[in-house]
């Protein structure tokens, strides 16, 4: 029997990189899977690889910052599927690479729209059908970013630190109900977000050194990030609320340090 057996999942960002690779784990695991991003034509490729493996995927293009986008593809889960037990509110955007002084208001309303307002709204929307049914389970994206500096710009670690804390305030929100929330924080993952780093490093033939400031060594893999959100969504993790994990080969575990030499 899979690990999510009978439960409906919602996943974000489910186009590309760790929301696919989510996707693809929570159908073969047994879930019904919505699949929510921006991208049709990536969400199309998910859908098929979740067929592929025997699974069972509703997709729905949406702007996860847009509240009647939020409702449209909580209610579609209700309407297919019957129900919903999980949701992994995991889509996300890095903004712009400008210095922290050249940054726009713009720039930060948008980045804190989809990042954080996002999974705002999906709790928002979800939840209260979690609540009716005495439990469920959510997942949210946060970042290494959003524990320490150096990781994304300022409005990316500002709103990932936000995640964080709303998978504090919203667990606590939700005492007595039977709803969890948790976070997890990513460390460097090969995805559609970080791909040009990996190519220029390549290009340069450096790309031997991607990692180097954690412990393992090496950038994930977003299949390494879906192992832990499948924990958190399943009943294997009932006990655990309000949390948020760092999966990032230990890099948030150090302080900088200078190698020794051997
Ligand atoms: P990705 O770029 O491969 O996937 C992100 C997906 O979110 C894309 O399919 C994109 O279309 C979708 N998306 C973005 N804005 C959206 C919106 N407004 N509405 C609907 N869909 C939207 O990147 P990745 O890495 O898989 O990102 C997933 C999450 O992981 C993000 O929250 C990101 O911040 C987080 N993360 C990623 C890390 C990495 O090294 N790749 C490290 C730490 C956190």
């Amino acid at each position: 029997m899979g690990r999510l057996e009978g439960k409906v999942a919602i996943v974000t960002g489910a186009a590309s990189g760790i929301g696919r690779a989510s996707a693809i784990l929570f159908a073969r695991e047994g879930a019904r899977v919505v699949a929510v991003d921006r991208n049709a034509d990536g969400l199309a490729a998910t859908a098929d690889a979740i067929a592929k493996a025997g699974g069972n995927a509703e997709i729905v293009a949406a702007d996860v910052s847009e509240e009647d986008g939020v409702n449209g593809f909580v209610t579609r889960a209700l309407d297919k599927f019957g129900g919903l037990d999980v949701l992994y509110a995991n889509a996300g955007i890095i903004g712009g690479p400008d210095p922290l002084l050249e940054q726009s208001v713009e720039l930060w309303r948008h980045v804190l729209d989809v990042n954080l307002i996002g999974p705002f709204l999906a709790i928002k929307y979800a939840a209260p059908h979690m609540i009716a049914k005495g439990r469920g389970s959510i997942v949210l994206t946060a970042s290494a970013a959003g524990l320490r500096a150096n990781a994304g710009g300022a409005p990316y670690s500002a709103s990932k630190a936000g995640v964080i804390s709303l998978a504090q305030t919203a667990a606590n929100s939700f005492l007595g109900t039977g709803v969890r929330v948790n976070a997890i924080c990513p460390g460097l993952i090969e995805t559609g977000m970080t791909h040009w780093l990996f190519e220029s490093a390549r290009a340069r033939g450096t790309a031997g050194k991607i990692g180097q400031l954690n412990p393992l060594q090496r950038a994930g893999q977003p299949e390494e990030i879906a192992a832990m959100a499948l924990f958190l969504a399943s009943e294997e993790s009932s006990y655990v609320n309000g949390q948020a994990f760092a999966v990032d080969g230990g890099l948030s575990s150090t302080l900088p340090f200078t190698r020794p030499i051997r």
